[in-house]
């Protein structure tokens, strides 16, 4: 059955609007983790806009399922990650502008930094993915330097405005995830997804893990963390 990773980097959002020490992401993941999700994922930035070292330090203390942080390859960032121990890295590009992850990272492009990215990370015991475009040279080249799993970008499936062009970015996941699956690799998804959309990419099968975030936080402030959370379990597990 597929796993859901939860996202908690919107409620270090808020905190950091203030500049305080409230909301505490690290409450929210002990609530997400009690709404029944198997992984907590948090996005360290270069520019520190939501997670902060200190929210991942307390929370590789305090949850009880896994901790996914989202990264790109700077050194830096790097350093802290073998460090902190997750269990797992998502290496993901970044760009100091944008307001999200715009796209997969290009493993194609970027081979050399990222294998030594990878290979220090595996070295160190973590686990790691790539977050990447449903393209079979970039699968391809992930597989090839080294990368435990991939995480498939829903985003434009997310942004799709037709019915012909979500059918079309669709296809593309499902093609994506069984050549991945295909050629061994742990194959996750995210980015974008809600409530509404989540159902199809969720029914791919072979999916391991959905990485959702923002709808989730959205829909907590209305209903709570932990409801929000077992609502999104209970639509992906069918
Ligand atoms: N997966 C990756 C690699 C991401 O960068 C993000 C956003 O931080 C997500 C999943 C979650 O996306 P969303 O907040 O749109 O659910």
């Amino acid at each position: 059955m597929v796993k859901l990773g939860v996202n908690i980097d919107h409620v270090a959002t808020l905190r950091e609007a203030r500049k305080i020490n409230y909301p505490d992401p690290v409450y929210a993941a002990v609530l997400a983790e009690l709404g029944g999700c198997d992984g907590i994922t948090v996005h360290l930035r270069e520019d520190r806009r939501h997670i902060k070292e200190r929210d991942l330090y307390l929370l590789k203390d305090t949850i009880k399922t896994r901790l996914n942080l989202e990264m790109s390859t700077n050194e830096e960032i790097v350093k802290i990650a073998l460090k902190v121990k997750p269990d797992m890295v998502t290496l993901v590009p970044e760009k100091r502008q944008e307001l999200t992850t715009e796209g997969g990272l290009d493993v194609v492009k970027n081979k050399k930094k990222i294998t030594e990215v990878v290979e220090t990370l595996k070295k160190a015991g973590i686990e790691v993915f790539i977050f990447i475009d449903a393209d079979r040279k970039q699968i391809e080249t992930a597989k090839k330097i080294g990368a435990e799993g991939i995480e498939i970008h829903t985003g434009r499936y997310a942004e799709a405005r037709t019915k012909k062009e979500l059918e079309k970015e669709f296809l593309k996941i499902k093609e994506a995830v069984q050549f991945s699956l295909d050629m061994d690799l742990i194959t996750s998804a995210g980015h974008g997804l809600n409530y509404h959309n989540v159902r199809k990419i969720a029914d791919i099968p072979g999916l391991y893990e959905l990485n959702i975030g923002h709808s989730i936080i959205s829909y907590a402030l209305y209903v709570g963390m932990e409801r929000a959370v077992r609502d999104m379990v209970n639509i992906i597990r069918g």
